[in-house]
């Protein structure tokens, strides 16, 4: 079999992590011929792809980013500039590079973009990865862990600050959508309150409770707030919004931290790693299956494919009852409502 591998939409950690558990199981297992196609879709348009092998796929274990590039372009999404036919051009290519397969990496967006692919009879397999972990089917994501392994040690960091100058403190940490990051560094990092966009927030309800900590003598507070936190005008940051209203609603000393892409970068943990590398190897078993139109998925501690029809256009978001959220409740923790 020949395939092809790309990443697709926002990088995260444990892209290449991905990478080489598909190329090493497709190239030591069953004697496949590899190729990277570079920039997500954008290299399935151009046709600038490389070929791989073994000892290409050596020092990615641990390195950030993706070494294929990645770009947001979405080709069935039509455009009023853009005449060409991108579906059509992609199948053309895809014939003309001989491929068998393509091992599609990425979050939403681009799983939906596979199945599309798929319609189109090209063979496809997905892997889910973003540090959001809002991908629908999946337990997890790889790329969460290291995203709220990062946030958590900055709101540690946030807390010896919060102390010694009696100040609120809000952090804003990604989540476009999803409140995963925010809930799970918020407890993690010891959060007094936590904003996702799944439950809103009532503010005078939070400067309710900021105020009756700092009158119970408690220095400081630490507020998390997801990226994707509504707020009742288009504000640009949620992180500004809220400390701004924190400031004026209660008077105390507030200020705020955005976190943003650094969340995204550098080295995966050893969860992602082992995360990525169990992805890479399953998807190439499904293709050598035949078993395509699938997106790998992980269910109680299992890899077991899922139909990429049953994942496109839907998106995971934190349940009202999710455990975690009566857990957090249960230890006094501020979740949007008093
Ligand atoms: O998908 C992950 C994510 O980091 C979101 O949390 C964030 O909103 C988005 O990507 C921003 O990505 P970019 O600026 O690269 O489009």
């Amino acid at each position: 079999m020949k395939i092809g591998i790309l990443t697709a939409g926002g990088d995260c950690p444990g892209l290449n992590a991905a990478i080489r558990s598909v190329g090493k199981t497709a190239i030591l297992n069953y004697g496949m011929e590899v190729c990277g196609i570079s920039d997500g879709f954008r290299g399935l348009l151009t046709k600038k792809i490389t070929s791989i092998k073994e000892e290409n796929l050596s020092g990615l274990l641990t390195l950030g980013g993706t070494i294929l590039g990645t770009s947001r372009e979405k080709p069935f999404q039509k455009s009023d500039i853009d005449e060409q036919d991108k579906p059509q051009i992609i199948k053309e290519n895809y014939k003309k590079l001989g491929f068998d397969a393509l091992v599609i990496i990425g979050g939403n967006g681009t799983m939906k973009t596979a199945q599309l692919l798929q319609e189109e009879g090209i063979n496809v397999v997905g892997i889910p990865k973003t540090i959001d972990n809002d991908v629908w089917g999946t337990d997890i994501t790889f790329g969460f862990d290291t995203a709220f392994s990062i946030a958590t040690d900055a709101i540690d960091r946030l807390h010896t600050t919060a102390n010694s100058h009696n100040r609120i403190m809000v952090i804003e940490v990604m989540g476009h959508n999803a409140g995963w990051i925010a809930l799970y560094s918020g407890i993690a990092g010891g959060g007094d309150a936590i904003l996702i966009p799944e439950l809103g927030y009532n503010e005078n309800d939070l400067a309710e409770f900021l105020v009756e900590r700092n009158k119970l003598d408690k220095k400081y507070s630490i507020v998390v707030v997801a990226e994707g936190l509504i707020l009742p005008k288009s504000k640009k940051s949620p992180g500004r919004y809220i400390a701004k209203r924190i400031s004026t609603l209660t008077g105390l000393e507030t200020r705020e931290t955005i976190l943003g892409y650094v969340q995204r970068g550098g080295t995966p943990t050893p969860t992602d790693r082992v995360l990525a590398t169990r992805y890479g190897s399953a998807a190439v078993d499904l293709l050598v299956e035949g078993n395509f139109g699938k997106m790998v998925a992980l269910k109680n501690d299992k890899i077991v494919p899922i139909d990429l029809k049953e994942v496109a256009g839907k998106i995971k978001l934190v349940s009202k009852n999710h455990p975690l959220i009566k857990k957090s409740k249960a230890i006094g923790t501020f979740l949007g409502a008093k």
